[in-house]
């Protein structure tokens, strides 16, 4: 009888298995049959740029700020060669939200997933880019996002699919911040004892373009005391206007690639419907504003359905800190009115900067899109990082449950790979911190240590990690912190004022709806909670999308699936601990 089930069993998993056979087959046809590669050989330097119509060294893609727009279908490959044409610094660049699935040598985080490409060498990535979805590119050595190195990456979907949302055009803004002090500067103020802080940004950019100085609203004499800004053809720095006809809808995406400001984005006289956000699908909801923090994107649309003899700002303002950067201007132009002629009203008016419930509602309005996967009820290992502002020596750091992480000279990728046991410290940083830190008020004891371990998870397994805000050394004031997950999109669980409580704040839970995303905010003494499956395997950096709060030190490393790593070319891991190993292995 036993024996009888046992055979009937086994006989429908094969032919289950034949079924399957066939439908994978089918699938690599069809695949083969639509996705495309897309190569392009890029040369990154220096070159004198004027984003904000002052001049400044700026890092180029093929002599170009922002770098090239990436546009592929979804299932496309990417090959991106990349030269290295700087004189004397290393260069990586992250892809950022893309997952890297059976790639995760080419996810461009330097120390943790290769080596920084030398001065004259090419690296070559080649990655696939497999849903739809707003992304971009940024270089992640050192400080060299702030210094101009960044791209968008669009995904649409795959062909011969069609895409759920309605529009009859789109336009890309990519959004950024800009300093007039170089990058190596600001690098050594960070690092210096005392630390000399950064300050505020000197101007925000719409695709690489801001005004510094002056105001394409001054005529408005009660909005601003800045002079009208002047623009002749073919500047760096004229603003690009967005020309559109009445009566039709327009997708918008945004990203933001800011070094340190959180943005608010308004078109004057018309609502925004935000339906997309890190590449996935959300219910779509109305707005007039849009707060958008570095590391995130959406799609938002828009309906052309104002007075058609006008034309309207679109401002992008500060907020989250106190702004010290005038407003990002730009036109939005109905074709039906000259470009030329300035909107008729002042443009919209950025909300209050540290209106910070304001930013938690807007948060908390996003939810995932019918019909997306719902996560685990369930986590198996849970991570709970306190956040806070600490000093070593005097120096001014960040740190994550009282580490403050420093990359080593080996990534992290090759010694877990080759099992290199020198290449970082074994053990596990703190899962959690002591209970009864006091988050509201400057650290008691405020010194901390440098540490390189890493969180190892097993392969599918749900993780929950908790981050937790906390106040900084001085004065009472708390930051916010954009936190952005490499090789993974997370559900956001939730939010939620002072310190987390277990046992008790995991009864309030989105479970239901919540959205996907790859980067969640952390708001001012307040705790954020993620979820995600180990399903990628790989080394996987987590960590504050503010430059400079990750160059002192705010980040994480978690790794997964550690033998299911894949081929990792040796040309990625060139330096440290893996260089004497390879060559050593390749003379065998
Ligand atoms: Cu866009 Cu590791 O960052
Ligand atoms: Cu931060």
């Amino acid at each position: 009888m036993s024996y009888d089930e046992h055979t009937s069993s086994s006989f429908t998993y094969i032919s289950q298995m034949g079924v399957w056979w066939i439908v994978l087959v089918v699938a690599v046809l069809t695949h083969t049959a639509s996705a495309a590669v897309r190569e392009y050989h890029w040369e990154v330097e220096y070159k004198y740029w004027s984003p904000d119509c002052k001049e400044g060294a700026v890092m180029t893609v093929n002599g170009e700020f922002p770098g090239p727009t990436i546009k592929a279908f979804a299932g496309d490959t990417i090959v991106v060669n990349l030269t290295n044409k700087l004189t004397t610094e290393g260069l990586v660049i992250h892809w950022h939200g893309i997952r890297q699935f059976g790639s995760p040598w080419a996810d461009g985080a330097a120390g943790v997933t290769q080596c920084a490409i030398n001065p004259g060498e090419t690296f070559t990535y080649n990655f696939t880019v497999e849903k739809p979805g707003t992304h971009f590119y940024h270089g992640h050595y050192g400080m060299q996002r702030s210094a101009g190195l960044y791209g968008s990456l669009i995904v649409d979907v795959a062909k011969g699919k069609s895409e759920r949302l309605r529009y009859d055009g789109e336009f890309n803004l990519l959004l950024s911040d800009w300093w007039h002090e170089a990058i190596p500067s600001q690098e050594l103020g960070l690092s210096s004892k005392p630390m000399r802080w950064i300050g505020e940004a000197q101007s925000i950019l719409i695709n690489g373009r801001g005004q510094f100085n002056c105001s394409l609203a001054a005529q408005f004499s009660n909005n601003t005391s800045l002079p009208m800004c002047t623009f002749k053809e073919g500047d760096q720095c004229a603003p690009q206007i967005l020309h559109v006809e009445p009566n039709k809808t327009y997708r918008i995406r945004l990203s933001s690639t800011t070094a340190l400001a959180s943005l608010n984005l308004a078109v004057q006289g018309h609502k925004l419907v935000v339906v997309e956000a890190d590449g996935n699908y959300i219910t779509p909801f109305t707005t007039d504003d849009i707060d958008i923090y570095s590391g995130e994107s959406y799609s938002v649309l828009l309906t052309t359905d104002q007075d058609p003899s006008q034309n309207y700002y679109i401002s992008v303002g500060v907020r989250g800190r106190k702004p010290n950067t005038t407003q990002a201007l730009t036109i939005l132009n109905y074709v039906t009115a000259p470009a030329s002629k300035l909107p008729s009203s002042p443009p919209p008016v950025t909300p209050r900067w540290d209106d910070f419930e304001r930013s938690k509602n807007f948060s908390k309005k996003i939810f995932s899109a019918m019909g997306s996967p719902s996560p685990p009820k369930k986590y198996r290992k849970r991570l709970i990082l306190l956040n806070t502002q600490n000093l070593i020596d005097g120096y001014t750091k960040w740190a994550i449950n009282n580490v403050s992480l420093v990359t080593p000279a080996t990534p992290y990728l090759g010694s877990v790979k080759y099992n290199l046991k020198l290449g970082f410290n074994r053990k596990s940083p703190p899962r959690s911190y002591r209970m009864d830190y006091d988050i509201m008020n400057p650290p008691p004891f405020p010194n901390t240590t440098t540490g390189n371990g890493i969180y190892v998870f097993p392969f599918n397994v749900t993780v929950d990690v908790i981050i937790q805000n906390a106040n900084v050394l001085k004065g009472i004031v708390s930051e916010i912190h954009p936190w952005h997950l490499h090789g993974h999109d997370f559900w956001v669980l939730g939010y939620g004022d002072g310190k987390f409580k277990p046992g008790i704040d995991e009864k309030t839970y989105n479970l239901k709806n919540p959205p996907l995303r790859n980067t969640a905010i952390l708001y001012p003494y307040g705790w954020t909670a993620i979820r995600f499956v180990t399903d990628n395997p790989g080394v996987w950096f987590f960590h504050c999308h503010i430059e400079p709060h990750l160059h002192m030190g705010m980040g994480v490393v978690f790794a997964e699936g550690l033998n299911r790593i894949g081929k990792v070319p040796d040309e990625a891991l060139g330096c440290g601990l893996t260089k004497q190993f390879l060559m050593n292995r390749n003379r065998n």
